[in-house]
């Protein structure tokens, strides 16, 4: 029986910060508004770097953290929802730039759940005997596609990217993956790409932004993520108690201390860091747990679980054993 475990993670940010105050310049809104509904101060956002530099830069910092020869890495797949280009994908392009070419490399889209399934991907993938090691990475330029008029949406978002490489193990530690999925028909969460159907639709077509109806994605949130996070529990038999950490998707702290409360966890055993980096989609999953790690919030032996939810719409939690 082949075994996985989290060998090394990373995170990076771009430098440039927006705050709350920063964002008067662009739309009628003000820091109370932002904090007190969504718990977010600032977020980073690209000026001359895209999404494969942010890639590229956390892909680094999660190969020194592994300690491993990056020539040991035989896969990598990016999540994310802004690639630089339809074609080639992140993937590809970051294998270019990493010097590891002749392995598989591809991108998915799952929107904010898409690192999870990223890792559930590489988890059976390795768990096959076909793959030893993968780089799997949540990469986002959301800002790119916000619409900076829009003060509904353009508050929320910011860019980033997160990483993890997975390898094999002697004991059980990537423990169990839930992903699921089902069509958003009422179209709460949606980026249109440009029509190329009609040649005369195309020569006239702008680009699209994000759109979102706020309050049904928040009522989506709340039940998705405990209802995935019970799952989890149940199939495993633990409890809430059994838990040492968890790590939800960072997309409005209202979201995740209502979650909290519906599952009876306390504020001091869920992760949050919203407030410096708002929602950065696939990454916010790979940065938040770079980040507990980091701050010693999750240490080699605990037990955690993370969640997401996401466009699509879909869900993902994952239980690990650090
Ligand atoms: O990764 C997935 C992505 N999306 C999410 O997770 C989003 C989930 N939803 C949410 O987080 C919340 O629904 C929002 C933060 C988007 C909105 O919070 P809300 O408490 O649901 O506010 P609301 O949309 O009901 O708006 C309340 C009021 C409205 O004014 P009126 O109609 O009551 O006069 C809005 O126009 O707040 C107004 N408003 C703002 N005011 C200042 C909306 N955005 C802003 C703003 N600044 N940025």
């Amino acid at each position: 029986m082949i075994y996985t475990k989290i060998l090394g993670t990373g995170k990076y940010v771009p430098k440039k910060t927006l705050t709350n105050n920063d964002l008067k310049e662009f739309v009628d809104t003000n820091d109370d508004w932002i904090y007190s509904r969504t718990g977010i101060k600032e977020r980073h956002i690209v000026t001359n770097e895209g999404t494969l530099d942010l890639a590229y830069q956390t892909a680094l910092k999660a190969i020194n953290s592994a300690n491993i020869n990056k020539n040991e890495i035989d896969l990598i797949i990016v999540a994310t929802v802004t690639s630089d280009f339809a074609f080639p994908g992140v993937a590809n392009l970051l294998q270019a730039k990493l010097e590891i070419e002749g392995i598989m490399a591809f991108d998915i889209n799952a929107a904010c759940s898409g690192f999870i399934y990223a890792m559930q991907i590489a988890d059976k993938m390795i768990k096959s005997g076909s793959f030893n090691n993968a780089l799997i990475i949540g990469a986002e330029t959301l800002s790119r596609l916000t619409d900076w008029r829009d003060r509904n949406t353009c508050v929320l978002f910011g860019d980033g990217a997160g990483a993890m490489i997975i390898g094999k193990s002697e004991t059980n530690q990537i423990i169990d993956i839930i992903t699921g999925s089902k069509g958003d028909e009422d179209m709460l969460l949606y980026y249109k790409n440009a029509d190329i159907k009609d040649p005369k639709i195309n020569a006239t077509s702008k680009q699209d932004h994000i759109h979102m109806k706020g309050n049904d994605v928040f009522k989506f949130a709340t039940r998705i993520m405990p209802k995935t996070v019970k799952s989890l529990l149940q199939r495993n038999k633990l409890n809430v108690d059994d838990i040492n950490f968890f790590v939800a998707h960072q997309a409005n702290s209202r979201i995740i201390t209502k979650s909290a409360r519906d599952l009876g966890i306390k504020m001091d055993k869920m992760f949050m860091n919203i407030d410096k980096y708002g929602n950065t989609s696939a990454a916010s999953v790979p940065i938040a747990i770079d980040e507990a790690i980091e701050k010693g919030l999750i240490n080699r032996g605990d037990l955690f679980i993370t969640v997401a939810f996401g466009g699509g719409l879909t869900w993902a939690g994952a239980l690990i054993k650090y």
